[in-house]
């Protein structure tokens, strides 16, 4: 087996302890210095916006979960009882995550769901013996309707491993944050009323319904039904191989007016980095003893009684094991600690949905190997006006996708390509206390990846980006449009590895660039917003197996956003395991970027 490969595809250990004894042995490779012993217990961070109420005081605090994942592999959930807060009038929903771990450790993958629904997934970093700490807010407003609720059941899954080498437990703490925004000048942005039952129901439902494709945070939904699994392995299906299809039986209220699924999906195994897997063709041709493969195309399909109604092409989280793990210290990959979940707007199938019957709603991922973790929240919008809801289709168009892959090949070196495409639309109307409204939606889905592999593949080059156009247009018989929404995303990543091998058996040394990033324009009616979020790594390391003995990674990260909350930008450097410049700034210029935000 070759080195380049095998690195490429692992996750990968910090052992630096070990480290900054003696650079590596290699004289014909250009080094840079070794990196310095760690410091103690690193805070480790996603760089991302803030939300707009962390600088408000909450109207209440609900500390919920505390929890020691030790050794919990093979176990089910942690859970503990939720209620939502007594005498408390709140608008926004915050959860706040707050963890440390104590021992060598390495990445595990982690969800909280609450009876039954995931409110997050979350990647924990890796841990030294000096162990790590890290915590991070996300706004869950859009589960409103479940956070109002009580004797709900919090589960967390975290499978960690302990043992005489890994001996990092995770220490796990949970508190939900409320607030009440009316009175701040975030209300006139974000207009969301108190307690979500007490909403002026008619107001609401004329605009939740015609700004149906708004940030489910800003209308959240009236009901959310889980598809998950049954809970005893965590509320995630897994699914193995491209054939793997999943499902859950669902009977929709007949009075649902708006439905949308929201899908949380990550990789691990052998697909962890799907998108440097090499063709089955090309490892069996080379005698390789590798168990990844089967290219890099995957999609992850969501069905409706078998039939495709939308699909995600996944952003590349990369976790804290990734790659070079030391690019991520103490900043981890965009999406490590929040992983994002996909949004399909699912309004024009209510006509299939409103007959009181029960549909199957299932996931499956397109040429997967072992595994990805996949489910999803239905959220529904219900009228409690005195019309009988009615929806039809108006246009299911979902021609089947097309794969093209193109290569060339001779022994390890050789180039290979893959392009896919799939376009669909989608529209129908719902008759509702809104009127009859239309709601069509277009959705366009790209991606482009292509491998090198040079020099008896030592040296591996992979290129991929994803592109998302998605268009949703509410119309009414009578007047036309009546609100539009579009939102263009694109993420590509570009990395480079070159490898070379040690004296002894399973050690290389290994340099590494990176480049990914996460960008999406978005326009609602007037309002137009822009965020763009990239980071650029570069460094090297010495390995031994899975271990990286030491090395050296900076990495440098700009994430800039304008929206109708504002505009922020943050730059930070970080090198060989410490922040080396942070430059945060609220203030809008012209430069960042263009459009405005009414
Ligand atoms: C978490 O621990 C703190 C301190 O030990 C305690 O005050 C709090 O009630 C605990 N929360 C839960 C949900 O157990
Ligand atoms: C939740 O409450 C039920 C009964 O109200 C109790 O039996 C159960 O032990 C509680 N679970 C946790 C994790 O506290
Ligand atoms: C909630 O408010 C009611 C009425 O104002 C009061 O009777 C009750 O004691 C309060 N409960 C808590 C837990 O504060
Ligand atoms: C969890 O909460 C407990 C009690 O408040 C606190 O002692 C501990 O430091 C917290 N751990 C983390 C990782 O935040
Ligand atoms: C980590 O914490 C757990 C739980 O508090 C403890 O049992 C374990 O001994 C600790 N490990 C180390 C390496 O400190
Ligand atoms: C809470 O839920 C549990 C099981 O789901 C049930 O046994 C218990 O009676 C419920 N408690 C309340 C106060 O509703
Ligand atoms: C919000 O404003 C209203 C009227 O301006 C006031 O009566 C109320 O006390 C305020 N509420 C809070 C939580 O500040
Ligand atoms: C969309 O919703 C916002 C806030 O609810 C409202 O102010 C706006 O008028 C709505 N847009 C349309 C086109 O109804
Ligand atoms: C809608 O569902 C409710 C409760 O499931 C049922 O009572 C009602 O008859 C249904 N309405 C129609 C029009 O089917
Ligand atoms: C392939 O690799 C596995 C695991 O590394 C090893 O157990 C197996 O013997 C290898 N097979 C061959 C044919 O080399
Ligand atoms: C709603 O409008 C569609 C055409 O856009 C029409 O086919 C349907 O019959 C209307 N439904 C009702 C209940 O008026
Ligand atoms: C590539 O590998 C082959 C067979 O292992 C070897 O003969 C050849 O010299 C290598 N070429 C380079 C450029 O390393």
């Amino acid at each position: 087996m070759h080195p380049s490969l095998l690195l490429l595809l692992l996750s990968l250990l910090i052992l630096l302890p070990f480290s900054a004894a003696s650079p590596p042995p290699f004289q014909r490779y250009p080094l840079p210095s070794a990196r310095r012993s760690t410091i103690p217990p690193q805070t480790q961070i996603e760089v991302t916006r803030p939300l707009p109420f962390d600088a408000l005081t909450p109207a209440c605090t609900l500390p919920l979960f505390n929890h020691t994942f030790a050794h919990t592999s093979g176990l089910p959930p942690s859970a503990a009882n939720y209620s939502a807060p007594l005498n408390c009038t709140w608008s926004n929903a915050v959860l706040h995550f707050s963890a440390a771990a104590n021992g060598t450790q390495v990445d595990r993958i982690a969800a909280v769901w609450l009876a039954g629904a995931e409110l997050l997934r979350t990647s924990t970093p890796e841990s030294t013996p000096d162990g790590v700490s890290w915590s991070f807010t996300k706004d869950v407003t859009r589960f409103s309707a479940l956070l109002s609720r009580k004797n709900l059941s919090l589960s967390v899954m975290l499978e960690n491993t302990v043992d005489e080498f890994y001996t990092g437990a995770f220490d796990v703490n949970i508190t939900f944050l409320f607030y009440n925004i009316k009175n701040s000048s975030i209300h006139n942005r974000r207009s969301l009323n108190s307690s979500p039952r007490k909403i002026i129901r008619n107001q609401r439902r004329q605009s939740a319904a015609i700004n149906a494709s708004l940030e489910l945070d800003q209308i959240p939904a009236d009901l959310i039904i889980p598809v998950s699994a049954a809970g005893e392995e965590g509320y995630w299906f897994k699914i193995q191989t491209g054939n793997d299809a999943v499902y859950q039986g669902i009977q929709i209220p007949n009075n649902t007016y708006r439905a949308v699924i929201e899908v949380f999906v990550s990789a691990h195994g052998d697909d962890e980095f799907w998108y440097t897997n090499p063709p089955d063709f090309y490892i069996e041709s080379n005698g390789l003893n590798i168990t990844l493969g089967h290219g890099v195309y995957r999609e992850v399909l969501v069905t409706l009684d078998d039939n495709v109604v939308g699909s995600v092409l996944p952003f590349p989280v990369i976790y804290t094991g990734g790659i070079n793990p030391l690019f991520w210290d103490p900043i981890v990959a965009i999406g490590a600690f929040n992983l994002p979940s996909y949004e399909i707007e699912l309004t024009p199938f209510l006509g299939i949905l409103l007959d009181d019957k029960k549909h199957y709603f299932g996931f499956g991922v397109a040429d997967a190997i072992s595994f990805w973790l996949v489910d999803a929240n239905l959220h529904l919008w219900l009228d409690d006006g005195p019309v009988k809801v009615q929806a039809g289709p108006i246009k299911y168009k979902n021609p089947n996708n097309c794969v093209e892959r193109e290569s060339s090949f001779a022994q390890l070196n050789g180039k290979f390509e893959t392009e896919g495409e799939r376009k669909t639309e989608f529209s129908g109307w719902v008759y509702s206390s809104a009127g009859n409204l239309t709601t069509s939606v277009t959705t366009k889905l790209e991606f482009e990846n292509e491998i090198n592999y040079k020099s008896n593949g030592t040296i591996v080059k992979v290129e991929h980006e994803v592109k998302v156009k998605k268009q949703i247009q509410i119309s009414l018989p009578s007047s036309g449009t009546v609100a539009s929404f579009s939102v263009e995303s694109k993420y590509p990543l570009e990395l480079k590895t070159t490898s070379v091998a040690g004296s002894g058996p399973d050690n290389y040394l290994v340099s590494t660039e990176l480049e990914v990033s996460y960008q999406e324009e978005k326009k609602i009616d007037h309002f137009q917003s822009k965020l763009t979020n990239k980071q650029e790594c570069s460094g090297w390391m010495f390995v031994h197996g899975e271990d990286v003995l030491s090395g050296a990674g900076a990495t440098s990260q700009t994430y800039t956003v304008k929206d109708s909350l504002g505009c922020y930008s943050r730059k930070v450097s970080a090198d060989e395991g410490a922040v080396v410049s942070d430059n945060e700034n609220f203030l809008c210029s012209a430069g960042v970027v263009s459009g405005s935000s009414a």
